[in-house]
């Protein structure tokens, strides 16, 4: 089957649907999903999204919060369009539906997170994602030109290399013809061919055995674009949430947001006492490496599993109106959150790094755009502050339909392009050989590539990868495509990002902590 489209959008998340919707006037769009349009990490999202509404914040705030949090390595020029244009972006998800949190003056209801000066979370109660999902799907469910393929599995995306042409990451004309999809329904790869690609696959918890994203979240774009040999920066910094809820049986890890911490949450040993004002004069607000790091140090010192959060001092009838999810779930693991303290750990929570796009949303690769969690902007240096990355995908995503828009007219579709072969391949009949590689992963990156790194563990973690690396590409070169070996596969791609750009980092900054290299170098 070929199919062609104007614009490819791989993606259903708040980057994926906010650019279709944006590119749907100018021309025929698919937005392929893995599984359903409303899974996604987007739909998770508890605290909010920032943007300065009201004095007294100002754009001038906003931007200083995150460079400081992004410890020297943010792009200036990322930070200010993300700042600048949030308003606008703001506006747009109202006109497209979401509602947010009013207090009785008609005025927005703001939080406050971890390393923000100001009150500028904007937020519907503690599910904030869910909603800007539900109204992105709604809106485009009701435009005619967005076919929508949930069940679809992206492979690949094509480019010269399926052509016969050998590409290297240093050539500069790498062009992306579309890409090659998996329909789950019939197990069948089809070509759809595009003039324009938008890569919005999101994150990459799921290479971490502990993480708050939901299991979609494998990385998928990124190995993509590595494999098409386009630009991938900062992989090092991989931002673990301090507080997710600790349960052992349960995956996903269950977020507690951070803005309970903003509400005046307090986070204890579990004898009770405070810690965090030992590790930082911003104590439990200060940003998320510094409490993830401490409460690290803390359970290691200890031997401890988890720490506490504590909202009980807080009136009860706020924190149920503020946190009715939060409390909900807590409850029904038999927690009263507005008398019992809450048990939490930290989980791989969001990457910073990805694939590189200039402010248009450009990637290397000629015809590629990528946008969220998957692309690497620039805006969040070595660590991200909360509440950044809703917004920071609807402005890019925005960048990137305007760039998209204007150059379709003189794109046209590589009709060469050969279909997928899977001649003299079979359905592996070992398919444990797939679950225990995934597993063996997720406890290498989880053990040495963590909160907390080294040089030996980053080697170990190195050498252990490239095993299972040999093995699997062995087992994929003659194996039918499935979508299983394709997340492993794609899960050791980034693994492999993460630990070499970690082992190239020779000092400490940001989210990336050595401990043989614990100062940061001079800017
Ligand atoms: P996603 O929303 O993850 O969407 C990715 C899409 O890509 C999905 O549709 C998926 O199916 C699809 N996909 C992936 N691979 C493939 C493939 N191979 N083929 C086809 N489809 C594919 N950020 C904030 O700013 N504020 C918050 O309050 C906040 N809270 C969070 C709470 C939690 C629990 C989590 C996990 C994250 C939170 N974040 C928050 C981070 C934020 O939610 C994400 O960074 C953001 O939603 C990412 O959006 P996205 O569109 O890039 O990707
Ligand atoms: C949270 O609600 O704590 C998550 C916010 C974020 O990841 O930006």
């Amino acid at each position: 089957m070929r199919r062609e489209f104007d614009f490819l959008v791989i993606g259903s998340g708040i980057a994926g649907l906010s650019y279709a919707l944006k590119v749907a006037k100018y021309g025929s769009v698919a937005v392929v999903s893995k599984t359903e349009l409303k899974e996604t990490n987007t739909a998770y999202a508890q605290g909010g999204i920032s943007s300065v509404t009201y004095a007294p914040d100002s754009f001038e705030k906003h931007v200083n919060d995150t460079l400081i949090a992004g410890d020297g390595l943010c792009d200036i020029e990322a930070v200010k369009k993300v700042v600048e244009e949030a308003p606008e972006q703001i506006q747009q998800l109202l006109n497209w539906g979401t509602n947010f949190d009013k207090n009785d003056d008609g005025k927005f209801d703001l939080h406050r997170e971890g390393g923000h000066s100001e009150y500028r979370i904007l937020h519907h109660k503690d599910n904030t994602g869910a909603e800007i999902q539900r109204a992105l799907i709604d809106e485009v469910k009701n435009h005619s030109s967005i076919s929508v393929f949930e069940n679809h599995f992206a492979v690949d995306i094509i480019t010269q290399h399926h052509l016969g042409k050998v590409t290297e990451p240093w050539m500069r004309d790498i062009e992306c013809y579309g890409a090659y999809i998996l329909n789950k329904d019939n197990g069948k790869i089809e070509t759809y061919l595009a003039k324009t690609t938008m890569m919005a696959t999101g994150g990459i918890g799921s290479v971490y055995q502990t993480t708050t994203n939901p299991l979609i979240a494998t990385g998928d774009g990124v190995a993509m674009v590595f494999r098409a040999k386009g630009i991938i920066e900062n992989m090092e910094f991989v931002q673990f949430h301090p507080t997710a809820l600790y349960n052992l049986s349960e995956r996903p890890s269950f977020l507690i947001t951070e803005a309970m911490r903003g509400y005046g949450g307090i986070l204890r040993r579990q004898n009770g006492e405070e810690f965090m004002q030992k590790y930082d004069e911003r104590g439990c607000l200060a940003p998320r490496d510094i409490v993830a790091r401490a409460i690290d140090n803390e359970l290691k010192n200890r031997g401890e599993e988890f720490v506490y959060l504590d909202v009980t001092h807080k009136d009860a009838k706020e924190t149920k109106q503020h946190f009715p999810n939060i409390y909900k779930k807590c409850l029904s693991l038999g927690i009263d959150i507005t008398t019992d303290m809450i048990p939490v750990v930290p989980a791989a929570h969001y990457l910073c790094g990805g694939i590189k796009v200039d402010l248009n949303g450009r990637s290397s690769i000629s015809n590629l755009y990528a946008a969220g969690e998957c692309a690497s902007t620039g805006l969040h240096g070595a660590n991200r502050l909360a509440s950044n990355s809703l917004i920071e995908a609807l402005v890019f995503s925005n960048a990137a339909a305007i760039d998209a828009v204007e150059k379709i007219n003189n794109t046209v579709y590589n009709h060469r392009i050969p279909d997928w072969n899977d001649e003299g391949t079979s359905h592996p009949e070992e398919m444990i050989l797939i679950t225990q590689s995934n597993k063996e992963v997720q406890q290498i990156m989880s053990k040495y590539v963590g909160i907390v790194r080294s040089k030996i563990r980053l080697n170990r973690a190195y050498d252990r990868l490239e095993v299972i690396y040999r093995e699997t590409e062995a087992l994929y070169q003659d194996s039918k495509v499935s979508e299983k070996i394709c997340h492993l596969r794609n899960k050791i791609n980034v693994g492999y990002l993460i630990i070499k750009m970690a082992r190239k980092r020779k000092e400490s900054r940001g989210l990336h902590f050595n401990i043989d290299f614990p100062h940061k170098l001079e800017d």
